[in-house]
């Protein structure tokens, strides 16, 4: 249900559903919906988008720049051919249009502005047409790593791993749910009331999560995380998330086929880690990797990409992981990658790994490789399994060797902070030892956390695996703080 550009220009809310009700626009407090504003040109209201926070609450005091954006937005509306337009599908050539028609109205404009001030206006016009209206230079600043949109007024976003909140706004919420409607859309995916969350993937890997009142108690959330990705493992040693020497045990599971799992909590690092750690599987093998929403990028060029679907609108035709795992079986893969473990698929996922398929790899959203276990046991149960715990438990020891621990820590930085290995059973009990881990040692004045990693002084059983794979394992490695 993408909208037609005549009602983007517009900016109608998203287009509900015959049978659906528009979605609920409480307007936030003491902003929109000033009587005698026209919204219908999309800048009623006048806040200032991009220009940053309006000051006050008084609607009609514009800024004499937020003025001619307005006017601007409705003469465009009159003069640019729509169906012309609509016709363009390649989103370069219809950017290409309005600034042409914005540079010629612009001519026409008394209001003095500086060259700058008009390439900021020729920006923002087209931003509110086929981009992200106010976020979209923060879009496109490859330093931001998440964007968080709390309602019109309030974005943060994450840099370097620092939270902060930024000027942008957008006029109301109005705005805000055409902007996420523009993006959802766009994926083939709509939000409004019968479908209130919407989880999406953007066409360069970014991921998308919508969700409007009345799920959303205050006001529409919307929530882009890009890419966890695209570090790789000499950069993350460079970063100081992990060690030479943790690097290279690690890459020399890899090699052995060892199944490895990453834990961590929300945004830890762990997809970065996996993706990273993929680098190290020979280009030889046929990787078969399943996701939600497909971040992973391989470097090999033998992988296959699978990707779960949601149900549809009915509640039909929902694929899970499960499914795909299962899928992936028959279509002879040496490794299987996915993405993130959350539900009833660990059991498929275990079995797989004791069955001759090793070399896997996932991520699990756990707080300690102790924790890892226990989630993973939980997951079991979800499938239905009747097993008793310890068949449960003696599966998953038998199944993982490895489980890395990563931790975003108070300054925002990503580390490993375990490297542990899994033994075994002994009666109830899934063994563990740990190999590697990051003692912190406290906070710099400037509010980082310093520490650092070191051995245990432990040399892995898995250590033979490695040696019989070809890798060489000093001891060196093993001992001593780092
Ligand atoms: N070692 C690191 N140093 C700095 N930034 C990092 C590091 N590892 C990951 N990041 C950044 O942290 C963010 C979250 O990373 P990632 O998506 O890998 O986490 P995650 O644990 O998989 O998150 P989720 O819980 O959403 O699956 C990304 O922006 C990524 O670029
Ligand atoms: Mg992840």
């Amino acid at each position: 249900m993408t909208k037609s550009l005549r009602e983007r220009l517009q900016g109608k809310p998203p287009v509900a559903p015959a049978d659906a009700p528009v979605p609920p626009t409480r307007p936030a407090a003491g902003v929109s919906s000033v009587p005698g504003t026209p919204t219908g040109d999309g800048y009623g209201g006048g806040a200032s988008g991009m220009f940053g926070p309006r000051k006050g609450g008084d609607a009609s005091a514009l800024s004499p720049v937020d003025e001619l954006r307005r006017s601007l937005h409705r003469k465009l509306i009159d003069r640019l051919d729509l169906e012309a337009l609509e016709a363009l599908t390649d989103e370069k050539q219809i950017a290409s249009q309005i600034r042409q028609a914005v540079a010629e109205l612009l001519r026409g404009e008394t209001t003095p502005l500086s060259q700058t001030e008009r390439e900021d206006l020729v920006e923002q016009v087209v931003y509110e047409v086929i981009g992200l209206g106010p976020i979209e230079p923060l879009f496109r600043d490859r330093t931001v790593s998440d964007i968080l949109v709390n309602g019109p007024r309030d974005i943060y976003v994450e840099r370097a791993g620092r939270l902060q909140r930024v000027p942008a706004q957008f006029r109301d919420e109005t705005h805000l749910l055409s902007v996420i409607d523009r993006i959802v859309s766009r994926v083939g995916r709509r939000v409004d009331e019968s479908s209130p969350m919407v989880d999406a993937r953007l066409p360069d890997g970014s991921r998308v999560n919508a969700i409007i009142p009345p799920l959303a108690v205050d006001a529409p959330i919307l929530s882009i995380r890009r890419f966890g990705t695209e570090l790789g493992a000499s950069r993350l040693v460079e970063l100081g998330a992990l060690t030479e020497d943790m690097l290279y045990l690690l890459a020399g599971c890899v090699k052995a086929k060892l199944n490895i799992v990453v834990s961590g909590g929300t945004g830890s690092g762990k997809t970065t880690l996996l993706n990273a750690l993929s680098s190290f599987i020979p280009a030889t093998e046929r990787v078969i990797t399943i996701e939600d929403a497909a971040e992973l990028r391989l470097q090999q060029n033998h992988v296959v990409r699978l990707e779960t679907r949601p149900p549809n609108s009915e509640g039909r035709g929902e694929v899970m992981t499960r499914d795909l795992v299962k899928n992936a079986l028959r279509m002879r893969p040496d490794r299987i990658i996915v993405g993130e473990v959350r539900s009833a698929e660990a059991i498929d996922m275990l079995q797989a790994m004791n069955t001759g398929h090793e070399g896997s790899l996932t991520t699990v959203h756990a707080n300690s490789p102790r924790d890892a276990l226990s989630r993973l046991e939980t997951m079991m149960l979800f499938s239905g399994t009747n097993l008793p715990d310890r068949a449960m438990r003696e599966q998953i020891a038998s199944a993982l060797d490895v489980i890395v621990q990563v931790s975003r820590m108070s300054d925002g930085t990503r580390r490993i902070v375990s490297v542990t290995e899994v033994m075994g059973i002994d009666g109830e009990i899934v063994q563990l030892q740990e190999i590697f881990l990051f003692r912190k040692l406290g906070l710099t004045v400037g509010g980082r956390v310093s520490g650092e990693f070191e051995a245990t002084g432990v040399r892995p059983r898995f250590a033979d695996r490695l040696v019989l794979a070809g890798i060489e394992v000093p001891g060196r490695l093993f001992f001593g703080a780092k």
